[in-house]
């Protein structure tokens, strides 16, 4: 079976198949495509499979015409339809794994897409789930959806966890040359999946179990959120202390060892930083051990938005003008520089925040046009910004007229450092 399997895959034969066509599953689609395997995308969203299917590219790293000849030539093509699983040898999972209101890990969708699965699963196929979980996902949930009847994980059929590293937005770094992680539930299943990845991806990084990938993830994306943590906190005692947090970062980062520069910020935000760790604090809670420092970071990056909303106030108070009735302009509400995911903004808490203080709240971003949360509805508003008592750098998109920010707005809150260098009373700094 496992010969077979790889045969298929060294061949470009394998037809391949992956759940959920977002951030992570769709640019990873393209790059199988790319590399000459016919593949077929699933998701539940109809707009999002028409649209691959008219090559329309709905993800900012996926450059417009990208991708409109792989689907042409027959290459690529997307459905909602889980029958055609039937028809595939390896399936990549790539659908949300959000937290619930009380932090408890939401696994529902990975449930119901392993449901469909299941449902069409046949012998000799590989599948691997990339959305990022708690350690011991693959084997507690994944496998006994698969290994039923007489199927046995390693003979039968390859199961293994990949962790999903993209960075959207980074011009440098994207799936093809980000190193793959990938750990199977046996060692020919890790052989498989790391032979599968080696066909599209640069580099494969293989570790000895699904438990083991799964970690990987959960330690990186923990190590940047208590470093930001950090950083955040180091930011409010410099606060305190009348010192430019910026500027010790700068020459901190000179150390050329031992030393790792991490930024503070208005808040923790998008699908990974703020969620990932407490799928961790969780699991480990679940064998007695609490996750101190996740909680600890967690709390601090939680206060950030309050912190930059004091900020505000008092720069208003400082100028003579009470918050309430101020008009605020929020530059930016991506929750990173050159993207347009709002997911977790602290844009958001920052606009609400501020609204139940009394201000008056408009906002621009050329990365997104409308924001829709909490029963509100926003339309980006550059001209507004003319007319604001206060301007709020909450996202330092490049693309950003700062000169003209400066020269024209009475106040300015930089929350990013975007304003690095200019001397001026008006502009307060995080
Ligand atoms: N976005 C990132 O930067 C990033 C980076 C690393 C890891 N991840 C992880 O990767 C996973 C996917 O994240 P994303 O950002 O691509 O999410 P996304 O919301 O952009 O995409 C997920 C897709 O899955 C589809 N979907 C939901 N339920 C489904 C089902 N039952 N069957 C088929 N399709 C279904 C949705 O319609 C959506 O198109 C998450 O676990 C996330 O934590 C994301």
């Amino acid at each position: 079976m496992q010969q077979t399997l790889e045969e298929k895959i060294r061949n470009r034969k394998a037809k391949v198949g992956i759940v959920g066509l977002g951030y992570v599953g769709l640019p990873l689609a393209v790059e199988f495509a790319k590399a000459g395997f016919d593949v077929i995308g699933i998701d539940i969203d109809e707009s999002k499979v028409a649209k691959v299917n008219a090559g329309e590219s709905y993800i900012a790293d996926i450059p417009q015409g990208a991708f409109g000849p792989l689907v042409r030539s027959g290459k690529l093509r997307a459905t909602t339809d889980f029958g055609v699983v039937a028809q595939l040898d390896t399936v990549n999972i790539c659908v949300p794994t959000p937290l619930r209101k009380t932090k408890d890990p939401d696994m529902s969708y990975i449930v119901s897409s392993c449901q469909q699965i299941a449902r069409y699963f046949h012998k000799g196929m590989l599948v691997i789930l990339e959305s990022t979980t708690y350690p011991g996902t693959t084997a507690e949930i994944v496998l006994p959806m698969l290994e039923t009847g007489d199927l046995k994980v390693g003979r039968d059929f390859f199961l293994c966890f990949s962790p999903e590293r993209v960075d959207p937005g980074n011009p440098k770094y994207q799936t093809a040359n980000i190193p793959k992680v990938v750990g199977g539930s046996t060692p020919a299943c890790t052989e498989v999946g790391a032979l599968f990845y080696s066909q599209a991806l640069e580099k494969v990084v293989p570790v000895s179990s699904t438990q083991v990938a799964e970690m990987v993830k959960l330690l990186e994306n923990t190590f940047r959120m208590i470093n930001i943590g950090l950083a955040n906190e180091i930011a409010m005692m410099c606060g305190r202390m009348d010192i430019n947090v910026w500027e010790v970062i700068e020459a901190a980062a000179t150390k050329p060892f031992g030393f790792m520069p991490f930024y503070p910020g208005p808040g923790l935000g998008g699908h990974c930083i703020p969620i990932d760790p407490f799928y961790l604090s969780w699991k480990t809670k679940q064998a007695g051990i609490e996750a101190r420092f996740i909680e600890l970071a967690g709390y601090i990056n939680g206060q950030m938005p309050l912190f930059v909303v004091d900020k505000v106030q008092n720069a208003l108070n400082d100028h003579g003008k009470p918050v309430r009735g101020s008009r605020i302009h929020i530059l930016g509400v991506a929750y990173k520089k050159d993207i347009d995911d709002v997911r977790e903004s602290p844009a958001l808490d920052i606009i609400q925040l501020l609204e139940r203080r009394g201000a008056k709240l408009t906002y621009s971003d050329p990365h997104v046009p409308h924001l829709r949360f909490d029963s509100k509805e926003l339309c980006s508003d550059e001209a507004s910004m003319a007319k604001a008592d206060c301007v709020v750098i909450v996202t330092d998109h490049s693309g950003f007229d700062y000169q003209t920010l400066i020269e024209k707005a009475p106040l300015i809150v930089d929350t990013r450092n975007a304003l690095k260098g200019v001397v001026s009373d008006k502009i307060v700094r995080l």
